[in-house]
């Protein structure tokens, strides 16, 4: 099952040495690859996550790596520097965001980014459980964050899923 995980990771054609946040990083699916593969250089990867379970489980399972830090709560409130990060991650989590929130997380995101940083997101498209493409792409397109590739695929039980990259453009 980890696989694809990897494979997907394995898409953001990590050197090693970047900084790397992955927003809203549950039990660590992705966390873990990426970790993994930052521990080769001397990259940093943040996990934030909201729940205290969740946060306490992927400390749990990624112990091993010194490379890895743990922020619980809502990035709005927490102390993450702007403009550090190659590359944040968003998972299977904006669906799970308010919508009223989603426009101000994603700008918070897109501050995170470095000039040039990129936004992998993921996200399925249902509009009662996802976020169809026209509001991800709105929702990026406001934050500052443009399109560089995306594609549909398909979850066996959850249905399509959109996967894109975005680009931070220098101010
Ligand atoms: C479906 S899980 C995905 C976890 C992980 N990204 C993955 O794909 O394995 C959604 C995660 O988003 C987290 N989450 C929900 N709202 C959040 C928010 N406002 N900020 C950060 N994390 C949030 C949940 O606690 C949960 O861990």
């Amino acid at each position: 099952m980890s696989r694809p995980y990897k494979r997907y990771v394995d898409s953001f054609g990590l050197a090693g040495n970047e900084m790397v946040l992955d927003y809203g990083s549950g039990w660590g699916r992705i966390s873990r690859h990426i970790a993994e593969r930052l521990s080769q250089g001397n990259g940093h990867l943040t996990c934030v996550d909201v729940s205290k379970v969740w946060m306490e489980t992927i400390q749990k399972r990624l112990k091993k790596y010194p490379n890895v830090g743990y922020k619980l709560g809502d990035i709005a409130a927490l102390d993450i520097a702007d403009g550090a990060y190659d590359i944040v991650v968003v998972h299977f989590v904006l669906h799970h965001v308010p919508k009223d929130e989603q426009q101000e997380k994603l700008a918070i995101l897109a501050r995170k980014l470095k000039p040039h940083g990129r936004l992998f997101i993921r996200e399925f498209t249902r509009a009662d459980h996802g976020t169809p493409p026209a509001e991800i792409r709105a929702l990026m397109s406001t934050a500052g964050l443009h399109e560089r590739e995306s594609r549909m695929t398909r979850s066996l039980i959850m249905g399509e899923v959109f996967d894109g990259v975005f680009d931070k453009a220098p101010a």
